[in-house]
């Protein structure tokens, strides 16, 4: 039932990397989707800037203000923010190893009410997903949906769902080498409340400059459990070993498709992977007890498959553009320990 959209006219092009795509069910294929060698004009573009980014002809360049104004917050007035708190409740048997709202920051986005990809709440207002998640939807058709864990319950657990007043696509994104694979999605709330009394944490931002090579990532999401699966019920987690990118690009991965841009994380063997479906979600790492969202489910080809690990955009690239297009909310950079 679940259909494995591609979300990129040329997805064809970089192939199986629409493995990862988002899922979706009752969105018609366009005219021009998916159609192998169809190169339009855009996307041709996109081929271009993709090629000169590799051999250094552009860098990534973060994009200027967006354009819808946003009235930013007096940071100074600002009460303290916490991030990185895991959630404590009961949890589910007979099922899968997520407790319910054990990740409090874990975002499902849906398509005209459809379940499509994975989120992160960051802060009060905003959630960070894959722009490939964004990348050709319709903002006024997607929707955020807080403390959600088990889809096929309705009662289990009381999720809140938001609109989305703006969509901030990273400007560099491209649709067919996956560089710069990160949005934001501006809530319509005045601001989530967190805590007790609601259940919702923000994760915590990486810190920058690591790699992260050599820790161990955690991936949430609704995506499938294996290759060609359908999606998950139930939110689950996956624990696989971040890679350097030198490593990465010893893989079956044409070494310049893993931009800087991009991690890698997995068995060489295969084993264990984010799947379609995760698009868009985290993996985190956890430093002490706090959650730190070190990367964005991207792209791969299939999904645990050998020598072909799941590639996530690279968090830590983007502080500052999140830092610039986030003023109008308060930033949560106290980071949760647990004598708090
Ligand atoms: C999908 O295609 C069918 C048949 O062409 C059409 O009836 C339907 O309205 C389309 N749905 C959307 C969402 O475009
Ligand atoms: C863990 O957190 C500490 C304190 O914020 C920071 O100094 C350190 O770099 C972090 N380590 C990683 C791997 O993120
Ligand atoms: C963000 O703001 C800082 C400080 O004003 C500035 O140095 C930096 O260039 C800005 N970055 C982006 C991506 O706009």
């Amino acid at each position: 039932m679940w259909t494995v959209l591609c979300v990129m006219t040329v997805a064809a092009l970089v192939g199986p990397s629409c493995q990862r795509a988002p899922v979706l069910i009752t969105v018609n294929h366009s005219s021009d989707d998916g159609k192998p060698g169809d190169l339009s004009q855009s996307a041709f573009a996109d081929y271009v800037n993709w090629w000169q980014n590799i051999i250094g002809i552009i860098n990534h360049q973060e994009e200027p203000a967006v354009e819808a104004p946003i009235t930013p917050v007096d940071q100074s007035t600002c009460p303290p923010c916490t991030c990185g708190a895991l959630g404590k409740k009961n949890r589910i048997v007979g099922g899968t190893p997520t407790y319910v709202h054990q990740y409090p920051w874990m975002a499902m986005l849906t398509y005209k009410g459809k379940f499509y990809c994975g989120a992160s709440v960051i802060n009060h207002k905003y959630v960070m997903t894959a722009a490939h998640c964004v990348h050709g939807f319709e903002a006024k058709n997607i929707g955020v949906r807080l403390l959600e864990h088990d889809r096929s319950d309705t009662e289990e657990a009381k999720h809140i769902d938001f609109k989305v007043l703006r969509v901030i696509k990273h400007k560099g994104y491209s649709p067919t080498s996956y560089n710069n694979d990160i949005a934001l999605l501006r809530m319509d709330t005045d601001g989530v409340e967190f805590g007790p009394n609601t259940g919702i944490n923000p994760v915590c931002l990486p810190v920058e400059g690591k790699s992260f090579a050599g820790y161990e990532g955690v991936i949430t999401g609704w995506g499938a459990k294996k290759q060609g699966g359908s999606s998950s019920q139930v939110l689950h987690e996956v624990y696989v070993p971040i890679m350097s990118n030198d490593d990465c690009r010893k893989t079956e991965y044409d070494e310049k498709r893993i931009t800087a841009n991009m991690m890698c994380a997995g068995y060489a063997e295969g084993k264990k992977d984010s799947c379609q479906g995760d698009s868009g979600g985290p993996m985190h790492i956890a430093n002490n007890t706090a959650y730190h969202i070190v990367g964005v489910v991207s792209w791969g080809e299939g999904c645990a498959q050998a020598n072909r690990p799941g590639v996530y955009s690279r968090v830590n690239r983007y502080l500052n553009w999140v830092a610039n297009h986030t003023l109008d909310a308060c930033p949560c950079s106290n980071i949760y320990t647990p004598s708090e």
